[in-house]
This record gives structure tokens, sequence and C-alpha cells, in this order.
């Protein structure tokens, strides 16, 4: 909800895309240790976005803890009670329970000391207590200052927690409260909540199985400085790598020039042209189960590719013209790849259509021997290239037609999976 100022008067607008909800976080008890550390400012953070998304976060402040931060603060941006070390009898086997019952114990920041008494079992304030009782992933997200974390002590510590099986989450490299640089930054939020997902999902319905998506424009050079490519953001492409990691695959992401980020978890493989992505998509589809083909790939590129910028004085007076060479098409070639070995891949295409989409669709996906074809009307307003929203029709195996109306690319990202995961489970 957000209050908005127009033409004077004052309304209430409750936009979808303000509140970041994200299913596999809906209605997940998350607890979150807080540990007295000066990062400990960013945990209010990690608190408000998780509440957001829709989890339910029992936050558990240390003594020292409160020293930087307030309960107070912690039970504004989560709406739940706050729990610190002050407890009575009945409360003290609640916070057990609480333990018992979370969905992930996340301790950010843990402080060498807290990681040290994690480490050998101590239990001597409710999150450690929390901590012994937990039988949920557990993810320990490091922030200290001055050289503490390459310490040999913090560093035995920490490989004897990751050995029964508790997820370190960072620290990142970077400038620290001292000024020092150097490993032992608290990670970022959005890094966090992408290790919390990457846990939660981890037996989903694609778990074991690696997913191959390719996403973004191809960019095809004529000359060092200049190249023709298109609108594509790969916004898409990447809400349907996150949707595979939240369902528990394997994911590797082959994007072409993006601003979007990889998501946590996701091998990254860049490329720039399409002979480039297609390359790297045949290299890489003996180890995959699933290719989902968003790309945005060029159709032609220039035929001649100058070594040396081409300058302006060297053409004729007349306007130059490009000449245009064909690309290979990658969904064929894989199509081909697939007859000659036999093996089990499941491919997903995406299609760009402006008229009769359906037939068009339908047509793309026998040529091109996808089993499932998500179909972008580009010429409907507020979807497609560019925008945070998208609408789909989704055809697949055994007639499966299904129209994914307009909403966030996430959203439709989940509900393709949804239908993917659906058909590799059954088959
Ligand atoms: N595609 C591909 N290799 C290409 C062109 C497209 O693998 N050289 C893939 C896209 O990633 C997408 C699907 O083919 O999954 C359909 O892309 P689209 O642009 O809709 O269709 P085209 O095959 O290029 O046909 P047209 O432009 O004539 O509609």
């Amino acid at each position: 909800m957000l209050y908005c100022t127009h033409l004077g008067t004052r309304q209430l607008h409750n936009a979808e895309s303000d509140i970041m909800t994200i299913t596999l976080l809906q209605g997940k008890r998350i607890v979150l240790g807080v540990t007295g550390s000066i990062a400990c400012y960013k945990s209010a953070d990690l608190a408000s976005k998780l509440t957001q998304a829709g989890a339910l976060v029992d936050v558990i402040l240390t003594e020292s803890a409160q020293q930087f931060v307030t309960s107070l603060t912690f039970r504004s941006v989560t709406g739940r009670p706050v729990y610190t070390d002050m407890w009575s009898h009945e409360q003290h086997v609640q916070h057990i329970g609480l333990g018992e019952s979370a969905d992930l114990l996340i301790i950010s920041p843990a402080t060498a000391h807290t990681i040290a008494k994690l480490a050998h079992g101590l239990a001597d304030n409710l999150l450690t207590v929390t901590a012994l009782a937990a039988r949920c992933p557990v993810l320990v997200a490091p922030a200290m200052d001055g050289g503490m974390f390459q310490h040999p002590a913090v560093q035995a510590n920490l490989m004897l927690l990751e050995q029964r099986g508790v997820t370190l989450a960072g620290p990142a490299e970077g400038r620290m409260a001292s000024g020092l640089v150097g490993p032992g930054r608290l990670l970022e939020t959005p890094e966090l909540i992408g290790m919390i997902r990457l846990a939660l999902g981890r037996d989903g319905l694609l778990s074991g199985k690696r997913v191959l998506v390719t996403t973004g424009p191809t960019q095809e050079p004529f000359d060092p400085v200049r190249y023709i490519t298109n609108r594509s953001s790969g916004k898409q492409g990447v809400a349907l790598a996150q949707a595979a990691l939240d369902l528990g695959a394997h994911v590797t992401v082959i994007a072409g020039p993006i601003a979007e980020p990889i998501p946590v978890g996701a091998a990254h493989v860049p490329v720039q042209t399409a002979m480039e992505m297609h390359d790297a998509v045949l290299g890489r589809l003996a180890a995959a189960d699933v290719l989902v083909k968003v790309a945005a790939v060029a159709d032609f590129r220039p035929a001649i590719y100058s070594e040396q910028k081409i300058k302006k004085t060297k053409l004729s007076a007349e306007a130059p013209s490009i000449q245009l060479a064909r690309n290979l098409d990658i969904l064929a070639a894989v199509h081909t790849w697939r007859a000659a070995t036999g093996k089990a891949l499941t491919v997903l295409g995406f299609a760009a259509e402006t008229e009769d989409v359906i037939n068009h669709g339908r047509d793309k996906m026998s040529r091109k021997g996808m089993d499932f074809i998500a179909i972008n009307d580009v010429s409907a307003a507020n979807a497609g290239f560019q925008s945070a929203d998208n609408q789909v029709i989704l055809l697949g195996p055994d007639g499966l037609q299904v129209t994914i109306p307009l909403q966030s690319k996430a959203k439709v990202a989940e509900q393709i999976m949804a239908h993917l995961a659906a058909y590799l489970n059954s088959s």
C-alpha cells in the first residue's frame, strides 16, 4: 500500500507489484536470529522483505544485538512478537517449540562469538537453545571486521558447522565498518533471500533436475563499437530460472547482455552473439534434463565484421547498407541433436506472435520440436518485451492449452514451471 498525491487528492493505492510476494515464502515460518554486529541494522530490512514476501518471521535478538537495534524495530516490520533472552519457564518451552516448528532458521548477522557457540553446541541464550532445537535448514550469515573471519579458530568453527549441514551465506568481500577491506561483510538482503529460497526449495518438484535457461537478446556486431540487437530485457527468462530454483532444480542461465541480476544459486554463462549462444546451448545439452528457450535470438547478423571501427569518411556519400547473413536457429539445432542422440530432453520454447497466435505458435512448436510453447501476443498492451508483466498461452503435451493471464513475469514463470514439473513427474 502506498500513498500517492495526484492533482491534490490523496488516495490509497494498492499495486500488486509494490509487494514482492513470493509463492515459496508464503506462510513459511522463518526464525531470524540477530546477533551483536554493526550489520544488525541490515537485518531489519531482511525481516521486512521476508514479511512482505509472505513469510511469518519470528525474530530472536541476543543481548548484544539489542545494543544496536531494538525489539520495536523488528516488531514494527514483522507485525509479530520479538523474542529476547528474558523468558519465563513457559516461554522457554514455547521457544523450543519455535525452533522445532520453524521451516528455516537464519542467523544474520552471525558474530564470531555466536558461530563458536553454535559450533560447540553451547546453549546459553535463547538463540543458541533454538538452534539446538531446530530440525529445519539452518543458514548462518557471518559478519565480522578486522580480519576475524580469516582467523583459524573462526574458519575451524565454520567448517564444523558446514560438516553438520549448516549452510554458510557469505560473507562478502568489501569495505567494513572499520574502514578495512576484505571478507567479512554481511551479504545484502537480495542475496540472503536468494539463499533462503534455495534452502526452502531444495526438495521441490524439480529436485535433481538440471534446467538450462536461455534469456535476453543477442548482440550481432558489425564493428567493435556497433551492433544490431532487440529490446528483450531477459526478465521472463530470469523469472523462469528463479521459479525452477524454487522447485529445487539445478539451473544454468545462458544469457545475452542483460541488466537483470542472475538468481542466486544459478550458474551464469554470459554470451553476446547468437552463434555464441548456439555453442553454449549445444555444449550443455548432454548434461541437461530441460531446456527453457526464452532468449530473443537475432535471426540475422551482419555478414561482414570489420575489425576496426568503420569510419564515415570511408563510406560512400550515400547512406551505407548492411549486408545480413542468416543465423543458425538454435531450437532447430536442438531438435536435430535430440533426433541424433535419442536423449530424453524436455524443451520449452517461446514464441513472439502478433496475429493468429495459437495457430502460428502450434506450427512453431511442431516445426522446432518443442514439448511446450509459451505464446506471447506481443501486440498486447502491458505485456512482453521490457514490461514487468506478461501473459501467455501455454501449449503442451496431450493437448494442453492454458491461458496464463496478465500478471508479473515472476507469477507467469511459476505457473509455467508448475506445468513443466507436473509433466516431468508424470512421465
Ligand atoms: N529461436 C532460436 N534460434 C533462433 C531464433 C529463435 O532458438 N535463431 C527460438 C527462441 O528462443 C524461441 C523460439 O525459437 O524459443 C521462437 O522464437 P521466435 O522469435 O518467436 O520465432 P522465430 O523462429 O524467430 O520465427 P519468426 O520470427 O518468423 O516468428
